[in-house]
């Protein structure tokens, strides 16, 4: 067996484990006593302190100025994408390594992805493919002047119009409207020759390792195109002190069982922005006007609110979210000294002015044959690992869409896989 050291090692990382998991969840503080206390006073469901309380938790740990807690990350990507402007027939880039829940958001909005290439250090995307691809495909139009003829959604696609638009305007109007909502300038960026609004920009921080947001953003603000964060992945990591989430116009995390910590399912929209945190928390919970017991409602919402009872839980895991990161980021200390000492097989470690929170450790083997020599010899002997997802550019449902060159995608996919990363208990 090729890989027996590897796995030797990795079993002696979790001594305790006949199977070893890719990650799971850590409960060591007030989880029951939170959960029982939500059974005991009745209040399980989207009304409850516990909420308030991990809004008010992620808040004040991200740095951003709203957190309005969501039934997932997905719905959470979901609304900061329609909250960023995103309409039918629009495209909006993010990067093919990714998981399935950036393009879905994407698809609900009645958009359509581009992809761009990712960074070899970061594995999230790469500011000068983003750059390179924008230069050669965007220019940057008055929204007064851009025609409602080149904005038509493909029918079979469309999946409605945002919810943001209240009244009935005509369809151009409602474009505009809520474009001007986030873009004052009223400068649009449109793909040259297809006519569609680039209305946002998805980058994700694969794994929890922070890509380039900074370079990233800046190139976006000079096309006006809003940056929404996929930052489901990165609770926890920092780029050049900064939450990761909170560098774009709206940024995402994820709270599901898989992830750093958990609230069972959950999600969180983050954003600085007045305007767009209040309208977040508002159409995530059905778009209710307040009032005691009359039930009214301005527009289209969504039932998005996450309940007390996951709530409950994301408190008490808020509460230890530096101990399992200290824990985690030894583990990875531990992978990177054994790997330092294994010819062929690269370890990851957290890019340059970044820390990471080191969500899944990620090795890259020699090629695609080792890799699936690695996959195959570890999860045989009870210790999962797992290759990247299928990039998103080769699903049946993206295969055609806009693309620049993702040759650093398709060699990181070829060759990388996710080792055990949870917790360890001493
Ligand atoms: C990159 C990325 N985006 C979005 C999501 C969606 O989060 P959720 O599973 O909470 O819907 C996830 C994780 O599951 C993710 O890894």
């Amino acid at each position: 067996m090729k890989y027996k050291d590897t796995i030797s090692f990795i079993r002696s990382l979790y001594p305790d484990k006949d199977f070893i998991p890719l990650h799971e969840p850590y409960f060591a503080g007030n989880e029951k006593k939170y959960l029982a206390d939500c059974i005991d006073t009745t209040f399980v469901s989207s009304v409850g302190k516990y909420v308030d309380r991990f809004e008010e938790m992620v808040k004040e740990y991200t740095g951003a100025k709203y957190a309005i807690a969501t039934v997932n990350g997905t719905a959470a990507l979901h609304i900061a994408l329609l909250l960023a402007g995103v309409q039918p027939g629009d495209l909006v880039i993010t990067q093919p390594l990714t998981f399935i829940a950036t393009c879905n958001a994407i698809s609900y909005c009645g958009a359509k992805p581009v992809f761009v290439d990712v960074d070899p250090d970061t594995m999230g995307m790469s500011p000068e493919s983003l750059e390179c691809w924008l230069t050669e495909n965007v220019e940057v139009v008055s929204l007064n002047s851009f025609e409602l003829a080149d904005v038509q959604p493909d029918a079979a696609f469309s999946t409605g119009r945002s919810p943001l638009n209240r009244a009935q305007p005509t369809q151009q109007d409602e474009v505009r409207s809520t474009r001007r909502s986030i873009q004052p300038s009223s400068l649009i960026a449109v793909h040259k020759t297809l006519r569609r609004p680039i209305s946002a920009c998805v980058p994700m921080h694969t794994f929890g390792h922070p890509c380039h947001i900074d370079k990233i953003v800046e190139i976006c603000a000079r096309y006006h195109i809003p940056v929404v964060e996929d930052s489901a992945e990165s609770l926890g990591s920092y780029y050049k002190d900064r939450h990761t989430g909170t560098f774009g116009k709206l940024g995402i995390l994820s709270f599901n069982g898989n992830k750093t910590i958990t609230t069972g399912g959950g999600g969180m929209v983050l954003t600085d922005d007045e305007h767009l945190g209040p309208l977040a928390k508002h159409i995530t919970t059905t778009a209710k006007k307040p009032h005691p017991w009359k039930f009214e409602h301005d527009m289209v919402g969504y039932n998005y609110r996450l309940p007390n009872v996951n709530a409950a839980l994301g408190c008490a895991q808020m509460e230890i979210l530096e101990t399992i990161l200290a824990n985690k980021r030894e583990t990875a200390m531990r992978y990177q000294e054994f790997f330092a000492g294994i010819p062929d097989i690269q370890y990851r470690t957290e890019p340059a002015q970044s820390i990471s929170n080191f969500w899944l450790n990620v090795i890259l083997l020699k090629d695609h044959i080792q890799q699936e020599l690695f996959l195959k010899e570890t999860n045989a002997n009870k210790v999962m690992t797992r290759p990247a997802w299928r990039l998103m550019s080769e699903l049946e449902m993206f295969k055609n869409s806009i693309c620049g060159d993702l040759s650093i995608s398709k060699e990181i996919a070829d060759r990388l896989v996710n080792i055990p990363s949870s917790c360890r208990v001493e």
